[in-house]
């Protein structure tokens, strides 16, 4: 028959994450024993669910994080603020703004063990995802000052009939950010400094689950010359987010988080008649694909499905939910799958050797575990895991048909489902019906099935031969279409720009 270039085999398989910041070496010693130490000497329980309410902050200073359910007044108040230290921010230098991230990048990287610290106790991360999660932040501060410096500068476009015309980008004024606590320092910072480092002031909302880490990194955004009443903290939870959200000077809102509370807020950014027309940035789930043929190498697939689906215990908006194995392979592959499935291992987070940690609280615990008992006889491979607090067991589910899962479980739940050689194109375009459109993953050696299901899959990240998750900011922007965001991507070159008015200036000359 014809005969189809191949793409070559990797030359790393094990390669560990990357980051463009530096890492700190988790194989060495010295390291891990002073990330241990920083997680003892932190107050907080590890096991349980996180809760909010006034809670001791445990950053040095020992100042207590605002309790979550302030009146609508102080919503209103933050807003006045922001808007009276607006006009100097954004008079600023777009340079001068750029320094005050990059000094924030340079006291993350100061603070690096400390946040982990923090990390690992109010968001049940594993050291390393900690770890990346700091490097993410650090990333997005020096990319963005970096590309503020390049492209927020007026820019000469040609005059035909000989009058000077410069494009401007400016701040619009206060914007609302609003995060999720699944990263709940790289997005919770990456949207407010793009937004700030835009010339904009901001009130930045963290999730109600994790109000530490964002209480922290504002202290440091502070620290390192940005204005207080410029970056102001909004701890809290949907009541505040609501409140920012229709306050009707707020001039642009950024969020991340669920499909169905980005809704809300586009409803109630448009319910006021009186209200001036607002960008709303909105960054939300996926029910994320990987394709597999009968060409890809088993033991790669096999380790890009378990980070893809299980590290991180499933909680990143591009984990891998639905696994599609050609049918001539799916046995061999599954039953390799659930073989490595069984060297998790499942555990303290704080714990170096952990794989997959807890779940964020009792809620999503309780919902996960709903949805895996329901599928119970469905069950393709499941492990055991600790009894005691918030750990939902890793578990394959067979379906019937890929038409069977049409949501986001938002954790280590992987459902898998087969398709016949020659459906590749249907395949897409089933995948493509569910209407969400985040990550995709392809595992083939043949080139031309590759370009199909890059010319076919209508997502924001497509994974070719490797895991689904771990964007690097700036080489991989990362962001969604369909049910799954509105763009532009984080850490892409057209992010900051939507933060701005773009203003012309047409002189005669
Ligand atoms: P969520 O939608 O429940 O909450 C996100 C944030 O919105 C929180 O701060 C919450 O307090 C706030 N909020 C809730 N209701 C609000 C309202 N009516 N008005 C204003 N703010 C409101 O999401 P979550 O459970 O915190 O996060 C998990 C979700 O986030 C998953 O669906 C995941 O896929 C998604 N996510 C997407 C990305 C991405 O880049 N596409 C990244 C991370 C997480
Ligand atoms: N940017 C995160 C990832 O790629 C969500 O996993």
């Amino acid at each position: 028959g014809e005969r189809h270039p191949s793409i070559p085999l990797p030359k790393d398989l094990f390669a560990p994450e990357r980051r463009n910041s530096e890492g700190v070496d988790l194989q060495d010693k010295d390291t891990l024993a002073g990330v241990a130490s920083a997680i003892a000497s932190s107050p907080l329980p590890l096991a349980g669910g996180a809760g909010g309410g006034q809670v001791p902050n445990p950053s040095a200073n020992g100042k207590a994080v605002p309790s979550p359910n302030p009146s609508r007044k102080r919503e209103g108040e933050m807003v006045a603020r922001a808007q009276a230290a607006y006009p100097a921010w954004t008079a600023r230098p777009v340079h001068e703004r750029a320094a005050c991230l990059e000094r924030l990048a340079d006291l993350l990287e100061q603070h690096r063990t400390e946040l982990m610290a923090v990390c690992v106790h109010e968001a049940r991360k594993t050291i390393p995802d900690a770890l990346a999660e700091v490097r993410e932040a650090v990333d997005f501060c020096r990319y963005y000052a970096e590309q503020a410096r390049g492209y927020l500068v007026p820019i000469e476009l040609p005059g035909p009939t000989g009058e000077r015309n410069v494009l401007r980008h400016e701040g619009r004024g206060v914007w609302a950010t609003i995060a999720p606590w699944n990263f709940p320092l790289a997005i919770f910072l990456g949207q407010t400094v793009a937004a700030l480092v835009a010339g904009n002031a901001v009130i930045a909302k963290p999730a109600p689950q994790t109000p530490r880490i964002a209480a922290r990194a504002v202290e440091l955004a502070h620290q390192a010359g940005i204005p207080e009443d410029v970056l102001i903290l909004a701890p809290g939870g949907p009541d505040v987010g609501a409140a920012l959200v229709a306050d009707p000077r707020v001039a642009g809102v950024a969020f991340t988080g669920s499909t169905a509370t980005a809704r809300k807020i586009a409803r109630e950014l448009l319910a006021n008649e009186n209200r001036p027309l607002v960008p709303l940035i909105a960054e939300t789930g996926g029910v994320n694909a990987m394709i597999v043929d009968s060409t890809a190498l088993a033991e790669q697939v096999v380790q890009d499905v378990v980070t893809s689906s299980f590290r991180s215990a499933g909680q990143r908006c591009s984990a891998l939910r639905l696994l599609l194995l050609q049918e001539e392979i799916a046995e061999s592959t599954l039953e390799m799958l659930s073989g490595a499935m069984d060297t998790l291992i499942i555990g303290d987070p704080a714990d170096p050797a952990t794989d997959v940690g807890p779940v964020i609280d009792r809620q999503a615990y309780d919902n996960l575990m709903g949805r895996r008992e329901a599928m119970r006889n469905s069950w393709i491979k499941t492990i055991d895991v600790p009894a005691e607090g918030n750990f939902v067991p890793p578990t394959t589910i067979r379906l019937r048909s890929m038409d069977d899962l049409d949501r986001e479980w938002f954790g280590p739940l992987l459902h898998v489902a087969t398709w016949r050689a020659g459906d590749l194109e249907r395949t897409i375009s089933h995948v493509n019906g569910k209407g969400f459109g985040l990550t995709m993953g392809l595992h083939s050696r043949i080139a031309r099935s590759a370009e199909t299901v890059e010319a076919l899959a209508r997502v924001g990240n497509l994974y070719v031969n490797r895991s689904m998750i771990g964007a690097i900011v700036g080489s991989q922007p990362f962001g969604g279409e369909g049910f799954s965001g509105t763009g532009p991507k984080a850490g892409g070159p057209h992010y900051l720009p939507r933060f701005c008015a773009e203003r012309v200036t047409s002189t005669d000359t």
